[in-house]
């Protein structure tokens, strides 16, 4: 790719949640995209529009980022778990549990995803702050780790849970951080709906050690997403082993700290997050650092990244549509999806890079914004880029949708999902079929009184 591709200003092999487009993105000589050996173009053709494209050598790279640095740099076990919220699926889910990562849930769906995908239970995390019964029992049954997080978790589990095979457990607590990212997606300051109190944590580590149903084995905080500072996580370590120290003194066997995920991505030039490899450098420096003042043997170190891990690697296509240019005021490009299969930028004003698919490199000539399709002025993907002309038909790329986007979709509309694809040495493999108008129509019922009315 030539120089004037911003996306190409930023690739870096070690790091996938530091690029902007997919690390197998190439220009072929007809100076189309090309990800994962596929014209970007030609999957669209093929498969159609809206169509998220993941490119399988990002998330595996991605994998090893993690599974590596922590196998270097802390000197204790560990274990990457992949926060499946950013976008769960089979195939990402069997993907990622091949570069031999677990995986954390938060709702059964989630959970029977992971299962099916053939993540081993021992890897399995459930967390939630308002876990419904049939979910702690679907968990128990599978030996999956329950993270409790309230006192409601305790009270369910004590009818679900039987002292012959106690429930394994790891307990969350607020770590009263505060990190500079959207109001919305932080975690762990004390305002938090997550999480024991910090005050309670005590009270609660002595309340457990009677319940024989319970078996505790770690500790969980998570302050945060799309973090692009490094002290929070440094500050935040040596209060999880505090609370090791606490729990070890009061005799729960305790060899979990998850320390959560949070790590940023870049969505566009300016963004500058710091490396995988240097997060998990920190985290770990810092939990040993701390475990070696307070005489601790190291645990076994958990984290839980979601966005580094699969943001970078996907890609969605979309067909440009209709144009309204009002005079000294903007330029509308309309494409045939929007803030149903994208609600970050409407949610969280969040900011992402566009290119045309066929011609990444040619000059930007005009500013214009980037509409959705969907009933709702406030639809618009990106604000104010530049591009190259365009015209009715042209396919639009949008980087960096790998995480929050398909797993945040909605049925806005009655507009249907996307498909998905995974591309890797030219080859393409759907993983999520396309949704149908009439799949819209499954769970209506039409009641009789209403037929006979007419
Ligand atoms: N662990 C827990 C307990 C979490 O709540 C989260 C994210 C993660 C791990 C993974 O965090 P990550 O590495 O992806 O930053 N919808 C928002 C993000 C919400 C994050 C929720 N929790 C967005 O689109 O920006």
């Amino acid at each position: 790719m030539s120089d004037n591709s911003p996306y190409e200003q930023h690739l870096d092999l070690n790091s996938p949640n530091r690029n902007l487009a997919p690390l197998s993105t190439s220009v072929d000589q007809k100076g189309r995209l090309v990800v994962g050996g596929c014209v970007l173009s030609n999957l669209a053709a093929c498969y159609g529009t809206p169509l998220y494209v993941i490119d399988e050598e990002s998330i595996r790279v991605a994998c090893r980022t993690y599974v590596n640095a922590l196998h270097k740099k802390y000197q204790g076990p560990s274990l990457a778990l992949y926060a499946s919220k950013a976008n769960s699926s089979l195939a990402l889910s069997r993907i990622i549990a091949s570069e031999g990562m677990g995986v954390d849930v938060v709702s059964a769906g989630e959970l029977l995803t992971a299962l099916n995908a053939g993540v081993a239970t021992e890897k399995i995390v459930l967390h939630g702050n308002n876990k419904s019964n049939a979910e702690l029992q679907l968990a128990y049954q599978n030996d999956v780790t329950i993270v409790i997080d309230n006192r409601y978790d305790i009270e369910q589990l004590q009818g679900i849970a039987s002292e012959v095979r106690p429930a394994r457990l790891m307990l969350r607590f607020t770590p009263g951080i505060e990190c500079h990212t959207h109001e919305y997606i932080k975690t762990g300051h004390l305002d938090s709906k997550f999480g024991f109190d910090p005050d309670q944590l005590e009270s609660i580590l002595r309340e457990l050690i009677g319940c024989k149903w319970a078996k505790l084995t770690g500790l969980h905080a998570h302050i945060g997403s799309q973090i692009f500072e490094l002290e929070p996580h440094q500050d935040l370590a040596s209060v999880m082993v505090d609370a090791l120290q606490l729990a070890r003194e009061i005799g729960h066997p305790i060899e979990d700290l998850n320390v959560g995920g949070g790590l940023g991505i870049r969505y566009v030039s300016e963004d500058d997050p710091p490396s995988i490899d240097d997060w998990v450098a920190l985290v770990s420096e810092a939990v040993m650092k701390a475990c070696r003042s307070r005489n601790l043997d190291l645990p076994r170190l958990l984290c839980e990244p979601g966005r580094s891990l699969v943001a970078p690697s996907c890609v969605t296509l979309y067909t440009i549509g209709s144009r309204k240019t009002i005079p000294g005021i903007r330029t509308y490009i309309s494409v045939d999806g929007g803030m149903s299969d994208n609600p970050r930028p409407i949610t969280y004003q969040s900011l992402y890079t566009t290119c045309l698919a066929d011609r990444p490199n040619s000059k930007a000539e005009e500013k214009v914004t980037i509409a959705g399709k969907h009933c709702e002025s406030g639809d618009v993907l990106l604000k104010d880029v530049e591009l190259p002309p365009s015209n009715s038909g042209d396919v639009l790329v949008v980087f960096s949708t790998g995480a929050y986007n398909a797993s945040m979709s909605s049925n806005y509309n009655r507009i249907p999902r996307p498909a998905a694809v995974i591309v890797r040495d030219g080859h393409a493999d759907l993983i999520l079929k396309r949704e149908q108008p009439e799949d819209l129509l499954i769970y209506d019922l039409m009641p009789e009184r209403l037929i006979e009315v007419g």
